[in-house]
């Protein structure tokens, strides 16, 4: 087996929806650590557009890639894909999507999340590139813990999309000679969330609120309300073991051990010196999620994959951007 170094040496790694979120860290990651290779971003960048639910149609923001010294094509993988038939493609990260959980409107969430990865998944074929993509632990909706890929019970379209996602994706794997892998993220959070805004991670929120001298604001009974939340670096080793193993297949990619949104809370208060108690309200959700757990084993046998960070690791090494932003980003705006 070759080390990492060697499996990226001099080849090119294209990342889509690298200006958002999960796709600039990944972005980052490459530039420190395997130099030698080309890295490509793809994203459609935000505009003013939204959805009905209000939030921005794209969330991908330049901030996230400054500093970034490869290669930023913009473009929408629903119409734009031909600008990539003329390079070269080792490797593909397929991280763009409609992220927002939310989005109702079933045929841009399919269209952009499902079509379009079947156009990339033929881009794949033609360069013979290995595909990493983004599924979600929104696939398994309400399953009962802890979820395991082939139990699946989607709530949502976005869920649904993603599922459709891993469907496709093991048809293609069928078919042809690819080394096609999907992760199903669970919760991420950690350094450039920031501009997903509403849809970023209760760790960001939670913290601007106490740096702002607030309360936190949590739902009554959040201590009996439990996520697997993952650390970014964790989503990031994930991906790389996943395009370095050969080996296609969905798996989970979470810590295994769920925490609440209450611990989240109190881990940030004793990180910040604080002490504001907790703000609580009325859960407005009729249907929601109380617990989620990925069953990682899968996933740490086939991939070699083991979670570096818990939740106060995680939030400790995060705080100095959660401040960061607050000077930069949220006070005065
Ligand atoms: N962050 C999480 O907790 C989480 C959990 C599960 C799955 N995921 C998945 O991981 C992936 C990355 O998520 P993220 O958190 O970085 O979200 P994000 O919104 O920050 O990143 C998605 C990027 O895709 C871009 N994009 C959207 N539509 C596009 C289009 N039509 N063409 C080109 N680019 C487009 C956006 O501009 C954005 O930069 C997504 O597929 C998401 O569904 C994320």
């Amino acid at each position: 087996m070759p080390t990492t170094t060697q499996t990226f040496e001099n080849k090119t790694i294209l990342i889509t929806g690298g200006a958002g979120f999960i796709g600039s860290n990944l972005a980052f990651y490459f530039q420190e650590h395997h130099p030698k290779a080309t890295v490509i971003v793809l994203d459609t960048f935000r505009n003013e557009e939204r959805f009905s639910n209000g939030n921005l149609k794209s969330f991908g923001h330049f901030k996230n890639l400054l500093g970034f010294k490869g290669k930023i094509l913009q473009g929408d993988i629903t119409k734009d894909l031909g600008i990539l038939e003329s390079l070269d493609i080792d490797f593909i990260f397929h991280q763009a999507a409609i992220s927002d959980t939310t989005v109702m409107d079933q045929g841009i969430m399919m269209q952009t999340n499902v079509n379009a990865f079947e156009d990339l998944l033929g881009l794949a074929l033609r360069k013979n590139a290995v595909m990493v993509y983004a599924s979600s632990a929104a696939t398994y909706g309400n399953a009962p813990s802890p979820q395991r890929v082939g139990h699946e019970a989607p709530e949502n379209v976005y869920g649904f999309s993603k599922l459709a996602m891993d469907n496709l994706a093991r048809l293609w794997a069928a078919k042809t000679d690819l080394t096609i892998v999907g992760l199903r993220y669970f919760n991420v959070y950690g350094p450039r969330e920031f501009y997903k805004q509403k849809t970023a991670s209760m760790v960001v929120q939670l913290g601007h609120q106490i740096l702002g001298g607030r309360a936190p604001r949590l739902f009554y009974g959040s201590d009996a309300i439990v996520r697997d939340f993952i650390y970014i670096e964790d989503v990031i080793q994930a991906n790389i073991l996943a395009a370095t193993k050969g080996k296609s297949g969905v798996y989970n990619v979470g810590t295994g051990k769920p925490r609440s949104f209450q611990d989240i809370a109190d881990i940030l208060q004793q990180e910040l010196g604080t002490n504001l108690g907790t703000d609580y309200f009325q859960n407005p959700y009729s249907a929601y999620q109380t617990h989620t757990e990925a069953d990682i084993s899968l996933t740490c046998k086939d991939l070699g994959y083991a979670p570096r960070f818990t939740l106060e690791q995680g939030i400790r090494a995060y705080v100095p951007e959660i401040k960061r932003l607050f000077e930069s980003e949220v006070k005065g705006a």
